[in-house]
């Protein structure tokens, strides 16, 4: 069954000066469960409120949304946080890690707020989830010891802990060089892959978006398939040591 499905969805706001402004416009996007897809846009074209909106950390102003057969717009704030913690882990392109936490700190912190778990099952959990994304070597590094690849590792570790059933990606290589970004999505889709979780990535990249099963453009609020003569070619995968 389809996990996510958004039909006709539309967000538009109010600007000061009384106009409307149209940030996405009759969207149409199916997800099945343990799909890789990936939205590209420029910046300003919408796929971060399209995220935010899948994420349940927005809502639409038309269409509906369905989340595993549900309609989300009938969902209570209580609901929708409870849906969000259950069913989403988000990565953003600036890591925003806490500073002053080591690596396993910051990996489970999520799980702080996850009922039922007791302060002694957390940290193992987080470092288990850093042993996964290759940084058993630094789980008592703090932040500002770590390189950005090392740190974004952080935030999909911190992101996969509590075992999402999708996982968004907001611009994950946005602030990392070609070769970094590279073998963090090497590394990304590993564990997602391990995992059977969905995956939407948001990017500007095209090699990135490549790797996807499906992608779509967004462009000005109107999401349309992307063709693979639009795509470059998959370099070969290089594995991550
Ligand atoms: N709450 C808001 N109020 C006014 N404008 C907004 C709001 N949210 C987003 N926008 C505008 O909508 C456009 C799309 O934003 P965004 O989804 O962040 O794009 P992207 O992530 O593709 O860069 C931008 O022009 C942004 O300034
Ligand atoms: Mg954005």
């Amino acid at each position: 069954m389809t996990f996510i499905r958004l039909a006709g969805i539309g967000r538009s706001v109010r600007l000061p000066d009384g106009s409307r402004l149209d940030i996405l416009t009759d969207i149409h996007l199916e997800i099945e469960r343990g799909e890789h897809i990936a939205v590209v846009g420029r910046s300003g074209s919408g796929k971060s409120t399209l995220l935010n909106i899948i994420g349940l950390l927005d809502s639409p102003t038309a269409g509906t949304y369905e989340l595993d057969g549900q309609p989300t717009d009938g969902f209570s704030a209580r609901d929708r946080a409870r849906q969000r913690g259950a069913t989403f882990g988000f990565v953003f392109q600036q890591f925003n890690l806490l500073p002053r936490r080591s690596a396993t700190e910051n990996v489970a912190a999520p799980l702080l707020y996850a009922s039922g778990r007791q302060v002694w099952a957390r940290r193992p959990a987080a470092r288990a989830m850093l042993d996964r994304v290759g940084l058993g070597q630094r789980l008592d590094y703090l932040p500002e010891r770590l390189s950005g690849g090392e740190q974004q590792r952080v935030a999909i570790a911190r992101s996969m802990v509590r075992n999402p059933t999708v996982l968004l990606a907001d611009e994950p290589t946005g602030a990392l060089d070609v070769d970094t970004g590279s073998t963090v999505m090497d590394m990304l889709e590993r564990v997602v892959a391990q995992s059977g979780t969905t995956l939407v990535t948001i990017t500007h990249d095209l090699s990135v978006a490549a790797r996807a099963d499906r992608q779509f453009r967004l462009d000005h609020g109107v999401l349309s398939p992307l063709t693979t003569a639009e795509l470059p070619a998959v370099t070969a995968r290089r594995t991550v040591a």
